[in-house]
């Protein structure tokens, strides 16, 4: 990718998750791996259901996080043949890239293997990273030091294009999981990179990158999406993550909606959403588009139920959120961005586990350019 791409309007593909699994969760503590009519197969289904525990706790007890290994080939490979028929000018990745512990060099060398030395990927694309919450960047000691060793790049960076940004941001400052940086510390690094308080008079980092984008298409990559229907919902009303979640939660929003984002692009759940907060602005109405593009390798969790969907639609909207679900696939994907003068078009194909079954797409969105007079002065 060349340096400056300000006249370009790029065609490129996202993805998240691309992480390695452990064999202990995928093959022996999922409900389905007990609860199922196969256990009626006495006593070998019992042997081989124990038998992937024994190993599964072992690989545990070693870090051997490196279960998967198929889809995550089948993944590079599919995301490597599309980015050559789409001819795309990058690949973003949204976060969870190490095998599991980004603190260790053996999980990034799984990483490297498999994309550097045997696969193609980081060879031939260049490789635009989001920092997950696997990459344990807030460990500045062993975490961020191997992020930067691999990649190089900041924790925030802007890539300008001709008619659109796209800001790269790193959540783990306000979902700080593994309780690396306290709680005063998070506050003000919230501040000075997504919303300042306002007591001072400099713009946080993202305040001032949107604004600064003018009438252009504004993407945001966040690896925590802000809306989701996964089991990741509960991480912004866990108080050990950090201080005010909804609130820093709602200014965010609050942000994207005033400087007109539509699209916001997350990992973290291994399945695809794709949800709408709807709102109005000087009586006009207006959307956001959260894609959760977060099947690139890493074992699937299943979607939620739609009682489920209801409960937090429910909260959403007591929280003064007009969501909209338009879908919730447990499948593998990547999501293929075209950058276009007045269009951003956006399709998500969904890759078969199975070889010989053809790539179909799962989801086709077209986000229009505001026209001038509905954009807040
Ligand atoms: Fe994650
Ligand atoms: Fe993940």
């Amino acid at each position: 990718m060349s340096d400056d791409m300000t006249n370009v309007n790029p065609t490129f593909i996202a993805y998240g998750d691309p992480q390695a699994g452990w064999r202990i969760k995928e093959k022996f503590i999922h409900r389905h791996n007990w609860a199922t009519w196969k256990m009626l197969i006495f006593p070998f289904y019992e042997l081989y259901w124990l038998g992937n525990g024994v190993a599964g706790a072992v690989d545990g007890i070693r870090m051997n996080a490196t279960y998967g290994a198929e889809y995550r080939r089948i993944m590079r490979e599919t995301i490597y043949r599309q980015a050559k028929v789409s001819d795309a000018d990058f690949i973003l990745c949204l976060g969870d890239i190490s095998a599991g512990d980004g603190r260790r060099h053996d999980h990034w060398e799984l990483f490297l293997d498999e994309n550097k030395h045997h696969g193609k990927i980081l060879d031939e694309f260049p490789y635009l990273p989001t920092i997950g919450n696997h990459e344990r960047a807030n460990d500045i000691d062993y975490g961020w030091t191997n992020y930067s060793d691999v990649f190089g790049y900041p924790r925030f960076y802007k890539v300008e294009f001709k008619d659109a940004v796209l800001l790269i941001t790193d959540s783990n400052f306000i979902l700080d999981q593994k309780s690396h940086i306290d709680n005063k510390k998070q506050d003000s690094l919230f501040n000075e990179w997504f919303v300042s308080d306002g007591n001072s008079s400099k713009k946080a980092w993202l305040e001032h990158e949107l604004a600064s984008a003018g009438d252009k298409f504004k993407i945001v990559s966040i690896h925590h999406p802000p809306v989701t229907f996964g089991q990741h919902y509960t991480d912004w009303y866990d108080q050990s993550y950090g201080n005010d979640l909804l609130e820093k939660r709602r200014k965010l929003i609050g942000l994207f909606e005033r400087e007109n984002v539509q699209l916001v692009l997350s990992g973290h759940e291994h399945y695809y959403q794709h949800n709408i907060l709807n709102y109005d602005s000087n009586d006009q109405n207006r959307a956001i588009h959260f894609v959760v593009s977060s099947g690139g390798g890493v074992p699937l969790r299943e979607a939620p139920s739609e009682s489920a969907i209801s409960k937090r639609l429910e909260e959403y909207e007591r929280q003064g959120y007009d969501i909209g679900v338009v879908k919730q696939e447990s499948v593998f994907h990547y999501t293929v961005i075209d950058v276009a003068e007045n269009t951003l078009s956006v399709k998500t194909y969904e890759v078969p586990e199975k070889p010989g079954n053809s790539i179909t797409l799962l989801d086709d969105l077209l986000i229009r350019k505001l026209a001038s007079e509905n954009r807040i002065p």
